[in-house]
């Protein structure tokens, strides 16, 4: 599963949907997206961007200007699923000053509850599944005709050669691309199977494409995304390929410099993919590979399919492979049944183990999730384990921050600072780092580490580049 990121906008000019005017060639109507949930949600987003701009639309950042706000929604947790009908009661009024704004609800949640959201808040005009979003230039001619849209299905097209071709002529040196979808693995606490369905790869002709077409854009560093993307099995001529294969291909364009995955599951970590992190150089070395317990007890109950020590071994092949890597994970505390005995073991592998960088949660029912059906543990008691777990990985995040001090790191800049004259930029460890430099955004540059904030790091050129 990707991890969580804050809600967030898309910013107007990562999509197409900037130049666009509407067909008739009158003035552009706005479109606002809000982006709740993991990366791919994030990749989705721009992609509905590009689909509705052919309709006319153009990005806006506020939702106050806008003639269509889309919410790209997650079911991961309760809360984020709340979040959606607290943030459509907002734009209540929005809706009442201006009749002919139209408000869709796209992603995770609009899979799991479809029809049941227009029932909850009526002013909703539109409900479109993660699978379906190709569609959305029918769905919103239905709703200019005056008629509510839903579509929730799994449908035998792939969206993805339905979808405009990504049209931007220069984009941000970082893109988001996704490779795979959905997850047979059904893990007991998780809805992702139900929202996002069974697992699909893309064939790799298709992944290849687009990312030399994000290369040709300015493009240097891809994120494979997918929610099990390490079980990728791309149709390619002579059979399917995995993920390993599908990087070092990727390693061969030209311009494209830095390669990341996520996020990954413990048993699809193949022999290929863990040799690719010691010998692909353009594959990062940072990999986020969540375990969600270190108790055998409760990974058995989340039917996760590994044992604590076969993680642990597992992790100590990859390092072999790439000793430098930084090891980022999920935990879930409070999942029903967990004894102090079974949070002590999920601690214990996290001394074991050494992250630097951690999501943990608490466990949230999911309805029609197995693991739902089970007697919770007391809240408090699960708040306060989550508290404990994360002192504990805040500890090794900063001694895995602060273990960069003095060390060469290769960063690639991504925006400018809040000084005049800095750039801020990550490494290959995926930490952000601020450098002071007049080179420009998508510049690979290389940096002495000299100091460790709270958040990021600070660097300095090395001279004559
Ligand atoms: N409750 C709490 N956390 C969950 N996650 C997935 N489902 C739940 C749930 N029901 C967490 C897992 C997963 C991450 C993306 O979200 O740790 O890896
Ligand atoms: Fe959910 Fe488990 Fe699949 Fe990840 S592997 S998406 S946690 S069911």
């Amino acid at each position: 599963m990707a991890k969580d990121a804050a809600p967030q906008t898309v910013a107007p000019a990562s999509a197409s949907a900037s130049a666009a005017t509407s067909e008739a060639g009158a003035a552009p109507r706005k479109l606002f997206i809000k982006t709740y949930g993991c990366q791919m949600n994030v990749y989705d987003s721009e992609r509905m961007a590009e689909a509705l701009g052919g309709q006319g639309y153009e990005q806006t950042d506020t939702p106050d200007d806008a003639d269509m706000i889309l919410l790209n929604t997650c079911h991961i947790r309760e809360k984020a699923a709340e979040k959606v009908y607290s943030e459509l009661g907002r734009f209540k009024q929005l809706k009442a000053d201006k009749p002919d704004l139209r408000i869709g609800v796209a992603g995770c949640v609009a899979q799991a509850e479809g029809a049941e959201i227009m029932r909850r808040q009526p002013m909703v005009d539109l409900v479109v599944g993660p699978q379906t979003y190709h569609r959305l230039p029918d769905l919103m001619a239905q709703v200019d005709a005056g008629r509510k849209a839903l579509d929730t299905d799994f449908p035998e097209e792939d969206k993805f050669e339905h979808l405009p071709k990504r049209p931007l002529p220069k984009r941000q040196p970082t893109a988001f691309l996704t490779v795979q979808e959905g997850c047979d693995k059904f893990c007991a606490f998780c809805v992702v199977p139900y929202t996002r369905g069974a697992e699909v790869s893309r064939p790799v002709d298709r992944i290849l494409r687009e990312a030399e077409d994000l290369v040709a854009r300015g493009v240097r560093e891809i994120t494979l995304l997918g929610q099990n993307v390490n079980a990728y099995h791309g149709a390619a001529e002579g059979g399917d390929w995995g993920l390993a294969r599908l990087i070092r291909r990727l390693a061969e364009i030209e311009g494209l410099e830095r390669i990341r995955f996520t996020t990954s599951h413990p048993n699809d970590m193949e022999d290929d993919l863990i040799a690719a992190h010691g010998d692909c150089d353009k594959l990062m070395p940072y990999l986020h590979l969540p375990v969600q317990s270190g108790s055998d007890a409760i990974l058995k109950r989340m039917n996760r399919k590994h044992t604590a020590a076969q993680y642990i071994a597992l992790i100590d092949r990859i390092r072999a492979a790439r000793p430098d890597l930084l090891l980022s994970g999920d935990f879930i505390v409070g999942f029903p049944g967990e004894t102090e005995e079974d949070f002590q073991a999920t601690l214990d592998l996290v001394r074991r183990v050494n992250y630097g960088q951690a999501y943990s949660f608490k466990y949230s029912a999911r309805p029609g999730t197995p693991a739902a059906e089970r007697e919770p543990v007391p809240a408090e008691v699960a708040d306060d384990r989550l508290q404990r777990l994360q002192a504990l990985l805040g500890e090794q995040q900063r001694a895995a921050q602060e273990g960069m001090v003095g060390r060469e790191v290769k960063v690639l800049l991504e925006k400018p600072g809040r000084l005049p004259g800095q750039m801020v930029g990550k490494s290959d460890y995926l930490h952000a780092v601020h450098v002071e430099t007049d080179l420009p955004v998508g510049s690979l540059v290389t940096v002495r580490i000299t100091a460790s904030g709270p958040n990021s790091l600070k660097g300095e050129m090395r001279p004559a580049q």
